[in-house]
């Protein structure tokens, strides 16, 4: 991928943001509509991957059919809101291997904290696409791909719903080799780190919690 941000500007996939956006919209549906539209950026953040030919028998001849060269890709949660997009996803990639990261921000520094950490072997040899539905202020974000990058991985993509412009430039400052893929970008934080419009919490809205 050569851009550094794509918003996949789909009908399908606004309008169903839209729903998500809606205060009044239920943990079920919201819930639906999360693994729904990860399935359509799946299809974006996985558009570009390398290809190769398999010899296989139709039952009227041989031929060269496309596959997707390399290892299995490694998709990585930002726990706990990453795991929605993360569902989704293996719909569509059911053979992806998964590794999940855990920070919580240390109410001092304000800096993010390891909690968990545990990802597939052979980063440095696959395509790992880290999911996490709100890319807000991106020090989450950026913690987690200098932990991926530590443990080898070099092929980065990043997946979410909603990004804010001040995420995606901390993101540029410390990952420029990273794409962003997002559903929408939009206008600003508030002083509580909500993405303006936004949807809320989305761990919350996803799981019913407050
Ligand atoms: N995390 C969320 O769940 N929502 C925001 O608006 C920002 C960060």
């Amino acid at each position: 991928m050569t851009e550094h941000l794509t918003v996949v500007e789909h009908p399908l996939v606004q309008h169903k943001l839209t729903l998500m956006r809606e205060k009044t919209t239920s943990t079920k549906t919201f819930r639906q509509l999360l693994r729904e539209i990860a399935h359509l950026l799946a299809y974006e953040v996985t558009r570009e991957l390398p290809m190769t030919t398999d010899r296989i028998e139709t039952p009227l001849c041989p031929m060269d059919a496309p596959m997707i060269e390399g290892k299995k890709l490694a998709l990585v949660s930002i726990l706990r809101a990453g795991n929605g997009l993360l569902d989704g996803i293996l719909d569509l990639v059911p053979a992806a291997r998964v590794g999940f990261v855990g920070l919580y921000r240390d109410p001092e520094t304000l800096q993010p904290v390891k909690y968990y950490f545990k990802v597939p072997d052979a980063l440095e040899d696959r395509i790992t696409i880290v999911v996490d539905p709100m890319l807000a202020t991106g020090n989450s974000s950026a913690a987690a791909i200098d932990m991926l990058k530590e443990a080898g991985a070099k092929n980065i993509r990043f997946l979410c719903l909603l990004a804010a412009p001040e995420g995606v430039a901390r993101m540029k400052e410390a990952h420029p080799d990273v794409p962003i893929v997002t559903a929408a970008l939009d206008d600003h934080l508030n002083d509580h780190g909500y993405i303006v419009p936004g949807l809320g919490d989305a761990g919350d809205r996803m799981y019913g919690t407050k």
